[in-house]
């Protein structure tokens, strides 16, 4: 069992009276290191499948396992304490806070539970990490799409987490930065965080250790 588990995994909508199974029976075994993609086409169930992975959409059958807890099993202050602590995730589109500077949405996380230790210097070297540490006194909306990106990506490694996830982290970047955020989550990886990421299969071609294909709601095997 890895130590981050989808188990049976599944999201029942409707459109309009019809229900159908947006993710639909996904099991999947996390080990830490893991560098996982998930590609697939526009509508097949990626975003809601990171969304429960993540701990922020209850699922309508199965379950996310974390270190053998059912997260879902938790009240609403244990899985808020677990997803701070232990997973950092990097939401498709704009999430960052608008009145606060890049360098501040960085910190966030890091003071919404009590801790000790240098965050200031932590959030600097994430910046300067993901290329972006002259914007730290910027305000979102100064910021281009891939400097958000990068942004919520310092921010989601903060507090260190065991997984990190990310839904299109590289999607309207150019080529170069691509690769180096591609690179970034290959080092990531190699330290010993999981990272789970939805991406295009170009990016998978030189990246990750396994790459799965989402089609219809269901988690397919892929192999280049
Ligand atoms: N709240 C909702 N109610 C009903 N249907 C929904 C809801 N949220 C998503 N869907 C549907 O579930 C399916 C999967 O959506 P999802 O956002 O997971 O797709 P995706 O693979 O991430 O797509 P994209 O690549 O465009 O981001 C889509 O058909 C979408 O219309
Ligand atoms: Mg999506």
């Amino acid at each position: 069992m890895g130590f981050f588990e989808f188990k049976e995994l599944t999201k029942e909508y409707k459109r309009g009276k019809q229900p159908f199974n947006a993710v639909n029976h996904v099991s999947l075994s996390v080990e830490p290191g893991d560098f996982i993609s998930i590609i697939g086409r526009s509508g097949s169930g990626k975003s809601t499948l990171l969304n429960m992975g993540a701990g922020l959409l209850h699922p309508t059958g199965g379950t996310v396992f974390f270190e053998e807890r059912d997260i879902y099993g938790l009240n609403d202050k244990e899985i808020s304490f677990l997803r701070n602590e232990q997973i950092g995730y990097v939401p498709q589109g704009q999430s960052l806070l608008s009145n606060f500077t890049v360098f501040d949405n960085v910190c966030i996380p890091w003071f919404l539970f009590k801790r000790e230790g240098d965050v200031e210097g932590r959030a600097f070297t994430l910046l300067e990490k993901v290329g972006i540490s002259h914007l730290a006194a910027s305000y979102p909306k100064e910021l281009s799409g891939g400097e958000m990106r990068r942004t919520a990506l310092a921010r989601a490694l903060i507090n260190k987490p065991q997984l990190l996830i990310a839904d299109e982290p590289t999607s309207d970047l150019d080529v170069e930065t691509t690769a180096e955020i591609m690179e970034l989550f290959s080092r990531i990886a190699q330290k010993g965080t999981a990272v789970l990421i939805v991406t295009h299969e170009l990016d998978t071609l030189n990246y990750g250790n396994k790459t799965y294909l989402m089609d219809a709601g269901n988690l397919l095997p892929h192999t280049a």
